[in-house]
């Protein structure tokens, strides 16, 4: 295996995975390799050319399956374009070159991007990532590109201002006030609660949004299910369930809890919500990420046989032999597509051994 490069280790992925899903896999392997660019080719014996936080390993990308209550299953892929010679700024160029590349071909809508992308530069870019990109696979149509802001970019202080200047640019202010008082905990606004991405999508569809995310550390089901209550049609307590069946009781403790806000022109206040687990903390191994994600996933009416295929596609290794390879799992409410959505890792460089191994007595 190790012989391989990255991008035959991720096509690799992707074709079983665009052929689970009843999808054509020509585009999505053309703009995965379009991701990686020069980097495609690189030994995978060798270090990633980026430390990306995309993914645990610093694999450059991690899939997604969404299950829609209303049309057939999508595939994601969310991505860090590394530069030539990788660094915050470098990767940003890299992306904005590949969006570029891609604008006529796919017919992507920059003018919401156009409006704010100065507002989340700065010269001397802080934490992990500048700007991520996502591209979602629907069956017979062409992908739909999105982009991934840090927020926290000119450090955590700032965040809330880079935000607000953001939305109030795209005529979102007011949500974003009702948003704010029911999701942050007081007096946890940068320290346990983060504004940790703010996501535009790339075409201007009717269904065309906005997110906001906030990241909840240590925080339980009911600190979520508060969050949830801004929107209106939300029911809280489907939030607290899922996040129980999906990731356990008590405080979560290790990766927080994220929640998201989708924003829509006109409306006051935000349309929908998605509550993001990061299952792979809060279990031992991937078995036990199966099961749990099997019941969330037939619980909700999908085909969990879908899912164990999807699975089967990235998967390279038994699931019990490590954690992580289901990253996290979504509830999504509201429009534009409610649904339930699963994390798949690439698992390109390394695995996570589970928590629980048996080892025998000295
Ligand atoms: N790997 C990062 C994390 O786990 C970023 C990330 C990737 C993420 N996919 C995600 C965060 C889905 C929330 C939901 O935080």
């Amino acid at each position: 295996m190790r012989h391989f490069s990255v991008l035959h280790h991720l096509a690799g992925q992707l074709n079983p995975l665009c052929r689970s899903l009843d999808l054509d896999p020509a585009v999505p392997l053309d703009l995965l390799a379009g991701l990686l660019g020069p980097h495609g080719t690189r030994s995978l014996a060798e270090p990633p050319a980026w430390p990306s936080d995309v993914a645990d390993d610093h694999s450059p990308i991690e899939f997604s399956v969404a299950f829609n209550d209303t049309e057939a299953p999508a595939l994601r892929i969310l991505a860090e374009v590394p530069g030539l010679t990788p660094g915050l700024e470098a990767n940003t160029e890299a992306a904005y070159a590949f969006l570029a590349a891609n604008a006529a071909r796919f017919g992507l809508a920059t003018g919401r991007l156009d409006a704010i992308r100065d507002v989340f530069f700065t010269p001397d870019p802080t934490g992990n990532f500048t700007l991520w990109c996502s591209l979602v696979f629907r069956h017979g149509r062409d992908p739909e590109f999105k982009v991934y802001f840090n927020p926290e970019v000119a450090g955590v202080d700032r965040a809330p201002e880079l935000v607000e200047e953001a939305l109030g640019r795209l005529g979102l202010h007011d949500a974003y006030r009702t948003m704010l008082a029911r999701s942050i905990r007081p007096g946890e606004l940068g320290r346990r609660d983060r504004l940790s991405f703010f996501a535009v999508d790339l075409h201007d569809g009717p269904q065309a949004r906005v997110k906001l995310y906030v990241s909840h550390h240590e925080a339980d089901a009911a600190d979520v299910a508060r969050a949830a209550t801004v929107v209106p049609g939300v029911d809280p307590a489907e939030i607290a369930e899922f996040c129980l069946e999906a990731g356990g009781k008590g405080v979560f403790d290790r990766r927080p809890l994220v929640g998201s806000y989708t924003l829509a022109g006109g409306a006051t206040r935000p349309v929908g919500y998605s509550l993001y687990v990061p299952i792979r903390d809060y279990v031992d191994d991937d078995l036990q990420a199966h099961e749990r994600v099997t019941a969330v996933v037939a619980r909700h009416g999908f085909s969990t046989d879908l899912l164990h295929r999807c699975v089967a596609a990235v998967s390279r290794r038994p699931l019990g032999a490590g954690v992580g390879l289901i990253a996290h799992v979504s509830l999504r409410l509201g429009p534009p597509r409610p649904g339930v959505t699963v994390y798949l890792s690439a698992e390109a460089y390394e695995v996570t051994p589970p928590r629980s191994v048996w080892l025998p007595a000295a």
